[in-house]
Parts: C-alpha cells; sequence; structure tokens
C-alpha cells in the first residue's frame, strides 16, 4: 500500500498496516438523458471521495438520500468502475484492474444489502445460499461446505433447523442473520451494509447491530456501514463521514462528530435526530429547501443554498476539506461559526 493521504489522518485509527481499503478521490459520474431533443447532462453522484477502512472497525457513511452513500457502495464492492480516483486494496489499485486482479479481490469485499426479502433468492433453501459462494471460490467437498455453512449459521444466531428452510419461512431479522451469514462465507475483509437495519423492527434492530459488532470483534473484519440513522450510527461507527451531494463535508471519529459538530450540515443532521441524553441535544436548526440536483449544483459550497451561515465566498468559491479540530472539515466559515 503507498503512504496514506489525509483521509487516515481523520481515522481513528492511524495504524497503517491495518489498513485494508484506501479510496483516494474517487468519483462516479453518470450521464443523464434529459429527455427529447435535449443534450445529456452529468450527475456528479460520487465527487472526490477519500477515506481509509481499517480492519476491526467501522467506518459510517451518512447523508440525505441521494447524497451518493450507495453509489459509493457499488464502487468498493466492484459491481461498477469508478469513473476517477483510486481505490487501493491489497496491494492493488482495484479501479483500474485487470480482470485477475479483480476476480482475486472480490471475495475479500461482500455486501448486506437493506432489504433482505428482495436480496435472498425465495426459490433457494438456506444451505443453498451459504454453500453457494464456496462452490464457486473454494474446492471444499460438499461434506465440508455443509459443515461450514452449519457452523456459520450457529455464529450468526440461526438454528441447526434452519438450514434447510426457504427465506419465506424467515422473519425479516432472521433473514438478515442469513444475509450476513452470506456475506460471510468467504471470509471476507470487508462488508459494506447499506442500511442494513432501515427495514427492520425497532426491537430488532439493535439485535440485529450486536450481531454486527460481535461478528467484527471476533473476524477483525471491517465494515463500510451506511445509514441515515444517527442513532444506528452512533451505536456502530468508529468513525464517520458525512457526505453531501457526492462530496465529503465532515469525516473524523465518532465522538468528534457526535459531541462536536462542526459543518453546518452535521449539526442540522444531528439536531435532527432524537437523542436521549438532554446534555447531548443539540439546538434545533431546520434545513430550508431541498438537496439540489446533482445535474445542478449550486456553486461554490454546494450547501451554500441551505445554509445559515453563507456569505458570497460560499457562493462563489468550493470549500477544500481541510484538517480542522482533529477531524477534516470542508467549511470556509468554520473557525468563525464555531
Ligand atoms: N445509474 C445511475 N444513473 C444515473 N444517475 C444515478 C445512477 N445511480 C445513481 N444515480 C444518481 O446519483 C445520486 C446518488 O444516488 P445514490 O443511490 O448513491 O444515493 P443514496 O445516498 O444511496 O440515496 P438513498 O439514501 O436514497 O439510498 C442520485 O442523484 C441518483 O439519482
Ligand atoms: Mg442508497
Amino acid at each position: 500500500m503507498n503512504t496514506l493521504s489525509n483521509a487516515s489522518k481523520a481515522s481513528n485509527t492511524n495504524d497503517k498496516q491495518n489498513v485494508l481499503l484506501e479510496a483516494k478521490n474517487l468519483s462516479k459520474h453518470y450521464s443523464v438523458g434529459q429527455g427529447l431533443f435535449k443534450p445529456k447532462a452529468t450527475a456528479k453522484a460520487l465527487d472526490g471521495i477519500s477515506f481509509v477502512l481499517t480492519a476491526g472497525k467501522t467506518l459510517a457513511v451518512v447523508g440525505e438520500s441521494g447524497c451518493g452513500k450507495s453509489t459509493l457502495a457499488r464502487q468498493i464492492t466492484m459491481i461498477e468502475p469508478p469513473t476517477g480516483g483510486e481505490l487501493w486494496m491489497d496491494g492493488a489499485n482495484i479501479a483500474h484492474a485487470d480482470h485477475a486482479t479483480l476476480k482475486r479481490v472480490r471475495p475479500l469485499v461482500q455486501m448486506v444489502f437493506q432489504n433482505p426479502y428482495a436480496s435472498l433468492n425465495p426459490r433457494k433453501k438456506v444451505s443453498a445460499m451459504l454453500e453457494e459462494p464456496l462452490i464457486i471460490n473454494t474446492k471444499l467437498s460438499q461434506v465440508e461446505r455443509s459443515e461450514k455453512a452449519q457452523a456459520m449459521m450457529a455464529k450468526v444466531g440461526l438454528r441447526p433447523e434452519h438450514y434447510n428452510r426457504y427465506p419465506h419461512m424467515f422473519s425479516g431479522g432472521q433473514r438478515q442473520r442469513v444475509a450476513i451469514a452470506r456475506a460471510l462465507m468467504l471470509d471476507p475483509k470487508i462488508i459494506v451494509a447499506d442500511e442494513p437495519v432501515s427495514a427492520l423492527d425497532v426491537s430488532i434492530q439493535a439485535q440485529v447491530l450486536n450481531l454486527l459488532m460481535d461478528l467484527q470483534e471476533a473476524s477483525g473484519v471491517a465494515y463500510l456501514f451506511i445509514s441515515h440513522n444517527l442513532s444506528v450510527v452512533e451505536h456502530i461507527a468508529d468513525d464517520v463521514l458525512v457526505m453531501y451531494l457526492g462530496k465529503a463535508v465532515e469525516h473524523g471519529s465518532k465522538e468528534q462528530i457526535f459531541s462536536r459538530p462542526l459543518h453546518p450540515y452535521t449539526k442540522a443532521l444531528l439536531a435532527s435526530t432524537p437523542r436521549i441524553d438532554p446534555a447531548q441535544r443539540q439546538q434545533k436548526m431546520m434545513l430550508p429547501g431541498e438537496l439540489p440536483s446533482p445535474l445542478a449544483p449550486p456553486p461554490g459550497c454546494s450547501f451554500n443554498n441551505r445554509c445559515p451561515h453563507a456569505v458570497d465566498r460560499c457562493r462563489q468559491e468550493v470549500p477544500l476539506l481541510q484538517m480542522f479540530e482533529g477531524r477534516l472539515v470542508a467549511c470556509h466559515r468554520v473557525a468563525e461559526i464555531n
């Protein structure tokens, strides 16, 4: 792995040995048709994102709908190639890797999706779903595959009799356990979890989060954890990356972000999250207006049209992500308003 950039400085853990993945200035642009006779426009779904994922740690990615979280997930899981930037993993830049490298690296990153009803094949038994990755990627015998699948079921809290059941025979929480077990079958180094508990009953959410944390402690897997629910993020994250219109606006440790958010957008997000501890409650701050279209972001700071602190400079000049009070913030006025 080459030298670490600014993104690693925003990370809780600066242990370079344990860095599993480093994204540098990652971008993904989509060409979007705007209708008959109109020229195509470019949506910058991801616009220069940098971070590191460290063994045994969780980086949470938060931000409003449409800010580019799932697009980021698709780049990390190598479902689609990025438009620009670098993605270093296992000694290779997988953003521009050949087939052989991708084949080697792909099993190291697995994904858990939001909706376990849609992500599990209704026609396959749990046994087949768990053993399929082993058939494709290993030379294990049928008996060994079955043993491994059943051991994994026990790890995620499923019972032996669940082995021969179909997805429709499970509750939502159990289905998500099956999805987590499937993701872990090839001993991945990284799991990208895109809203993994949002579709679950609130009472089940904590169980699944605790399971994810236990599995991480046992295996050292790193999570890229995508969520719009900040209470969930506060429970599970080590570091937090706050995104707005494809860009990082603030990136630091969970403690920094939750106890003293510096970017006006982070503050607004936190203020809209219910907190139990009165000391942690932020002053209510409503964000005016909608998230602008990624096809036509405002000039300067893309948050300027909703920001209570915006001045002329914010409407003209794009703020850089810079170190301030030990974390990265992209705001021209960070020193004045905090
Ligand atoms: N294949 C595509 N073609 C064109 N635009 C796309 C494509 N995929 C995503 N986008 C656009 O990129 C932006 C980011 O989308 P993305 O799905 O990553 O958001 P998100 O943060 O995951 O939102 P949500 O919280 O609703 O899941 C959106 O404006 C979306 O319309
Ligand atoms: Mg999404």
